[in-house]
């Protein structure tokens, strides 16, 4: 069975998916749910669910990156996790950290990677003037927003769509995907998942 650690840094709605997802004769099971903000909602929903939590504020350690993940990897280490998934965790990661869980920890983003790594992903997809949106789920690698695709899900985008009414169907879009990519990882399956 494997030990899945998720990390996510606000409402954790694809965490609560992930979470849902591992029953039965799914082939992991969450073992931790980890924030950079002890307030996040996605630590009471994760509690709610009854999983384990774990939080370290990144704001003491004042931009000292390494600082702050050698705390961040201890609860994941204890926690004996085979698979981080980072689920809207919203700090970037240094190399130091990445390589410890080279080619298992999996990160979802909101476009259809390689175009608009980083912020703002819906606005750049319509000021583009796209017909099609959509959100990746990928290998983490210390390149932001890079490494190997594991799953993509395809939205078109429609003429009277604003960043928030494409970025609402993206994310029913994630709440799919990643669920079934990570199903798929843990079995040992890497090949990709296109969606729809
Ligand atoms: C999602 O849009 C995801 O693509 C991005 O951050 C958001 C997380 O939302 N990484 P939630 O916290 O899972 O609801």
């Amino acid at each position: 069975m494997k030990r899945v650690a998720i990390l996510a840094s606000g409402g954790g709605s694809n965490m609560v998916k992930l979470v849902e997802s591992m029953t039965g004769d799914h082939p992991a099971r969450p073992v931790l749910v980890m924030s950079n903000d002890a307030s996040a909602l996605a630590l009471s929903r994760a509690r709610d669910m009854g999983v384990e939590t774990a939080s370290v504020d990144h704001r003491p350690f004042k931009g000292d990156r390494p600082a702050f993940e050698a705390e961040l990897v201890k609860p994941i280490l204890q926690a004996d996790a085979d698979i981080i998934c980072l689920a809207g965790f919203m700090r970037v990661l240094t190399s130091g950290f990445v390589d410890q869980f080279a080619g298992r920890m999996l990160n979802i983003h909101p476009s259809l990677l390689p175009k608009y790594k980083g912020l703002n992903t819906h606005a750049r997809a319509l000021e583009a003037g796209d017909s099609q949106a959509g959100c990746t789920v990928h290998l983490v690698t210390a390149a932001l927003d890079d490494g190997p695709i594991l799953g993509q899900a395809h939205v078109d985008i429609e003429p009277e769509d604003t960043p928030d009414t494409l970025a609402a169907r993206v994310l029913a879009m994630e709440h799919q995907l990643y669920p079934t990519v990570l199903r798929k990882f843990a079995s040992g399956d890497n090949s990709p998942v296109i969606l729809p």
